[in-house]
């Protein structure tokens, strides 16, 4: 699959990685010029390259890994008709007081999925601290794998999404529709939380 991520911070470097090792390509893009990004290129190997933002949306998927506040900065048309994973936190200290979070009222995804009307949307891989992704992914078969959440309201994306967790070594857990992905926000237990999906599941419901 062709997967472009709009950041080339941690988690996008990190989430290339995985993705490059089970074949995939991808295509990052960042704020302050490409140029930035040549040494995490060289890292990642021929199967990563850097793009603007009109390359990224032209993937068969495309990762939000960028400060939850920099979503509202990018052009809401780009995506529409796309496969995105909003792997954002809202952080209020971090990007600003917003006023239909303040109450929980909407779930992040939920004024992300608003913003980018028409794209399919899910939520994953924003609960795990990226340092640990790498090291916990457990591709061996006899190995206990780490689960890891996801949330939206397309099954068809979420099915996608779930394979793509799968493939990376870990346990896919399905919190729900978009406004469940509440369930999963950096202000709940499940955020940096780590364990199989018995833990995980009790930890999501209680
Ligand atoms: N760190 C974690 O453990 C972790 C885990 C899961 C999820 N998350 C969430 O994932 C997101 C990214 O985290 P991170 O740790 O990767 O952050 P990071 O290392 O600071 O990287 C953020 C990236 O976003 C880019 N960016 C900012 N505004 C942009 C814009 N308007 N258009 C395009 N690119 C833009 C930045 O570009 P420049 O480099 O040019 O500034 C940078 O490459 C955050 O919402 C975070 O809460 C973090």
């Amino acid at each position: 699959m062709k997967i472009g991520f709009i950041g080339g911070g941690h988690v996008a470097q990190v989430l290339a990685k995985l993705f490059i090792k089970e074949g995939h390509t991808v295509v990052l893009t960042n704020k302050h010029g490409l140029e930035k990004l040549k040494p995490v290129l060289e890292r990642l190997g021929p199967q990563a390259q850097a793009g603007n933002l009109a390359e990224v949306a032209r993937q068969d998927l495309i990762i939000l890994a960028v400060p939850y506040k920099a979503v509202f900065e990018i052009d809401n048309q780009l995506l529409k008709g796309k496969d995105v994973v909003d792997a954002t936190n809202y952080f209020p200290h971090r990007d600003g007081d917003i006023e239909k979070l303040r109450e929980h009222q909407n779930a992040t995804s939920e004024l992300v999925a608003e913003h980018f009307e028409g794209a399919f949307i899910v939520k994953a891989f924003n609960s795990i601290p990226v340092a640990d992704l790498a090291g916990l992914a457990a591709p061996e078969e006899n190995v206990q794998k780490i689960a890891l959440p996801l949330a939206g309201n397309d099954s068809r994306l979420k099915e996608k999404i779930a394979d793509l967790i799968d493939q990376i070594g870990f346990v896919p857990y399905d919190v729900g529709n978009l406004a469940d992905s509440r369930k999963m926000q950096s202000d709940t237990p499940v955020f940096l939380f780590i364990g199989n999906e018995k833990a995980l599941g009790k930890k999501i419901n209680g």
